[in-house]
């Protein structure tokens, strides 16, 4: 389906609603019926009839279908945050006594899911390092039923073959998920690939305003209908109305945004990439990236991401450096107007807590929508903070 027609069409029912060319926002928790036979057939398929908003919400309903549509998905599923979509697709796939294999350094709520989280309920894994399909061929076991990619993963952007993944999975009836946060719908769509459920932190690219935390999962029908009736409507995973209808005027920018981001990217990429104080700069289209030729194959863009490993020889300079940052906020998150950054050294030599797996010499970047000079300027003036060191 062409993605302009996505955006302006997709799910929208104009004439249902005085032909507004913005949906409405029918802030209604529950919907009433003409007869007694007429509940009894929305009940029955709830998903697709409106009855209570924790199942299906019009406006939310209009969301959902732009986001299946943007994922080349059959269907999809609005949940209340990037971590309930990742939650929600690994528990519909498993049961007790089952395993599952995650690639390495996912998200750290991925992370904490599959370590912690899926042991109470008598689930194992295995984390593997997913750049070598041979690694994730060793760990399957009678027991996988899940594996779960992350590509490019966050912070450092290792990649997965998708299709050798998908490949490999379907021989073992082994269902395969990947977040695809980082490259949106619009610079990777894994379907395309033989991937069976893409989720993302919509809080991110496909909102895009940083003010509403949103998470989606698409697949197809059949998934999403499973995901619906079990961990979706008991857990109550919904978005309010209001949330979904700031989303849809997300999405109506997206590739625009997500063009823009990625644009001023590799500008501060070329530049940063040739300053004597950068040790290195982790981008998936660096030339010097060791799995380039894989992210041209599979990603049509990388958007606003990239890591720069400071060239600094105590932990004081990085401090020095990052507060000398003024135009990247530090923050966690990525996706909205605002360029942010989030230095690993914030997870070092924390009181109660490990350190971080990332050196501390490394700073994520997200590159927002403001001006390619107005951000060099910010880099170059920080840098100079440090030339003394
Ligand atoms: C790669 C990735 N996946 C998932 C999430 C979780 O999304 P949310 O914060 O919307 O729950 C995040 C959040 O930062 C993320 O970075």
């Amino acid at each position: 389906m062409n993605l302009d027609d996505i955006i302006t069409h997709q799910g929208e029912e104009r004439e249902k609603y005085f032909n507004a060319v913005a949906p409405p926002i029918i802030q209604s928790s529950n919907f009433v019926f003409d007869s007694i036979q007429d509940m009894r057939d929305a009940i029955a398929n709830e998903m697709h009839h409106h009855v209570y908003t924790r199942g299906n919400n019009p406006t939310v309903e209009i969301l959902r279908k732009k986001v299946a549509a943007l994922e080349k998905a059959e269907d999809a599923l609005i949940v209340s945050s990037g971590a309930t979509a990742i939650a929600a697709a690994v528990l519909s796939n498993l049961e007790k006594g089952d395993h599952i294999i995650c690639v390495q350094k996912p998200y750290s709520w991925t992370y904490k899911l599959i370590s912690q989280f899926l042991n109470r309920f008598g689930v194992s894994h295995d984390f593997v390092d997913g750049r070598s399909i041979k690694n994730i061929k060793e760990k399957i076991k009678d027991n996988t039923k899940v594996l779960f990619l992350e590509s490019p993963n966050s912070l450092t952007f290792e990649l997965q073959d998708l299709e050798a993944c998908s490949h490999l999975a379907k021989a073992h009836s082994i269902t395969t998920i990947i977040d695809n946060s980082h490259c949106s719908p619009i610079f990777q769509n894994p379907i395309d690939y033989g991937v069976d459920i893409v989720v993302h932190s919509g809080t991110k690219y496909i909102n895009g305003h940083s003010d509403v935390v949103v998470g989606v999962i698409c697949s197809s029908k059949k998934n999403i209908e499973k995901i619906f009736h079990s961990e979706y409507m008991t857990l109550g995973m919904n978005i309010s109305p209001h949330d979904a209808a700031l989303v849809i005027r997300g999405i109506r920018t997206l590739p625009i945004r997500v063009k823009q981001s990625d644009q001023t990217a590799k500008i501060l990429v070329e530049r940063l990439e040739s300053h004597p104080k950068v040790e290195k700069v982790i981008y998936p289209f660096s030339k010097s990236f060791p799995q380039y030729d894989l992210a041209k194959k599979q990603m049509k863009g990388n958007g606003g991401l990239l890591t720069l490993a400071l060239k600094a020889s105590s932990k004081e300079e990085v401090y020095t450096f990052c507060d000398s940052i003024k135009r990247f906020l530090i923050a966690v998150s990525w996706g909205g107007y605002e360029s942010l950054m989030i230095p690993s050294i914030t997870f070092h030599d924390m009181p109660n807590m490990e350190d971080s797996p990332i050196p501390w010499n490394y700073i994520r970047f997200y590159v927002g929508l403001e001006d390619v000079e107005y951000l060099w300027e910010d880099f170059e003036n920080a840098f100079k903070q440090i030339n003394s060191y």
